[in-house]
């Protein structure tokens, strides 16, 4: 049975406190970084729309599915696989979904913490009014000198692994829960804030028409698994976050009105940053498929330039810090609550080691991005690799895996009792996106790319 399973790491306080964490998760590098520069690579509009399909046909009902599979196991997503599959007499195979998680969430922290890092570095230097006055190129090579030094970068980069640890170390209540309590509302308000200088100051209605009116000659295999990873990647789904944190999660709240309104913010906050960044990329004459340093070039040129531009730069790196910090402790959490569950570490000792691998994990795309540079597999730096891997075939594969358990392997008396929609239509629905809809369409993209179909 499992009414009245209770997690050993503790409980969210309120169903507010999960939705600002895990929309704290979610909301993160992968909506203000990640999405705007994969929008400029894929050509604009006709990615964004392949996105939103992504997220409202997949990413959702993993979604749901991944809270569902937490609240029940109630452990870090190992054990609850384990737990579940026993529980519904199937094979201990299952745990390795687990497994493929932890592997996963050290990965994408490894190059997540790395610019994590030059979030930190940017608000000192807007702070230091470095880019007052500075001629929007400059900003560019600003940028491209942090990344080509080692050992600034190197400092950064442990500068913010040690903070995302320190969270961590402090456990649900006192480490996730207050930080994200914090930070998320004060990164939506100045995100409007963008948005409004954008609209008043950069070639608004190009970043619009580039933004929605789609070009789908533009589309290619390619840019269909950049999108769906992409859906994947910024609502952090596939590799166990979701799960461990619906694993501290009242049985009293609603899974699909929680998941419906995360899934919400990280569309709206993805959709913002596009509309704040992109009339400044157009009105500052930069590429929109500059790659990576896209926000870290383009912006800086628009703080250099508006008054009182040296307090709301400061400000807006601030806040990209928060928004990657609290996706950050999302990624070592699952790991941490296992080596906690498991080898009966402390919660401090649990982060202090979790973390310190991620840190050497993380030397490897480091130095990537300058000493190794002339290293590449595929034309891509490990940087760039483990980016891609992650996001397009570990994320997808996980979600594959997850919606085939949720939909398939657990009885349907579970999953009724834990969607508490009843038997309805709108439990039906989800329960045809997760058996079939899901699975067939990420199975249908990664053969496609692969050339296998
Ligand atoms: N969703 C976060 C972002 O958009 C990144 C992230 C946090 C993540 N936890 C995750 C991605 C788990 C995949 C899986 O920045």
């Amino acid at each position: 049975m499992t009414q009245g399973r209770r997690s050993i790491h503790g409980q969210w306080s309120s169903r507010w406190a999960f939705v600002m964490a895990a929309a704290g998760s979610a909301i993160g590098l992968g909506n203000i970084w990640r999405f705007p520069y994969l929008t400029g690579e894929n050509g604009g509009a006709a990615f964004v729309l392949v996105y939103l399909a992504a997220v409202a046909v997949v990413g959702l009902p993993v979604m749901m599915a991944e809270v569902m599979l937490g609240r029940r196991g109630r452990q870090s997503p190992i054990n609850t696989m384990r737990a579940l599959a026993a529980e519904e007499g199937h094979s201990p195979l299952w745990q390795y979904l687990g497994w493929m998680g932890m592997l996963a969430g050290f990965l994408i922290l490894s190059f997540y913490a790395i610019v994590g890092g030059w979030t930190v570095a940017y608000v000192v230097r807007t702070a230091g009014g470095v880019f007052n006055g500075m001629a929007p190129k400059a900003t560019g090579d600003v940028f491209d000198g942090l990344v080509g030094d080692p050992e600034r970068l190197l400092a950064w980069f442990t500068v913010f692994m040690l903070m995302t640890t320190a969270v961590v170390s402090r456990g649900v209540r006192g480490g996730l829960e207050q930080a994200n309590k914090v930070m998320m509302p004060a990164l939506f308000l100045i995100l409007v804030v963008l948005v409004g200088y954008a609209m008043g100051n950069g070639k608004f209605t190009d970043a619009l028409a580039y933004l929605f009116t789609p070009d789908f000659s533009r589309l290619t295999a390619a840019s269909v698994l950049a999108a769906m990873g992409q859906a994947f990647f910024s609502l952090s789904l596939g590799m166990g976050a979701i799960m461990a944190y619906g694993s501290y999660l009242s049985e009293h709240a609603s899974i699909p009105r929680t998941t419906l309104q995360v899934a919400g913010m990280d569309t709206l906050v993805a959709l913002l940053a596009g509309v704040a960044i992109f009339p400044l990329v157009f009105a500052y004459g930069f590429e929109p498929q500059q790659g990576p340093g896209l926000v870290f070039k383009v912006l800086p040129a628009a703080f250099g330039q508006m008054p009182g531009g040296r307090l709301v730069g400061t400000l807006f790196f601030v806040l990209l810090t928060f928004a990657a910090w609290t996706s950050s402790i999302s990624l070592l959490e699952p790991i941490v609550a296992w080596l906690v569950e498991n080898r009966g570490h402390s919660r401090i000792r649990a982060a202090a080691l979790a973390g310190t691998l991620a840190w050497a994990l993380g030397l490897g795309p480091l130095l990537s991005l300058n000493a190794w540079s002339g290293y590449t597999l595929f034309g891509k730096n490990l940087f760039d690799l483990v980016e891609y891997v992650t996001a397009n075939v570990m994320l997808p594969l996980g979600g594959l895996l997850i919606a085939i358990f949720a939909g398939w392997w657990l009885s349907r008396t579970a999953s009724v009792e834990e969607l508490g929609l009843g038997d309805g239509l709108a439990y039906r629905t989800w329960r045809v996106l997760i058996r079939y809809v899901t699975p067939v369409a990420v199975l249908i993209v990664l053969l496609n790319v692969t050339g296998l179909l």
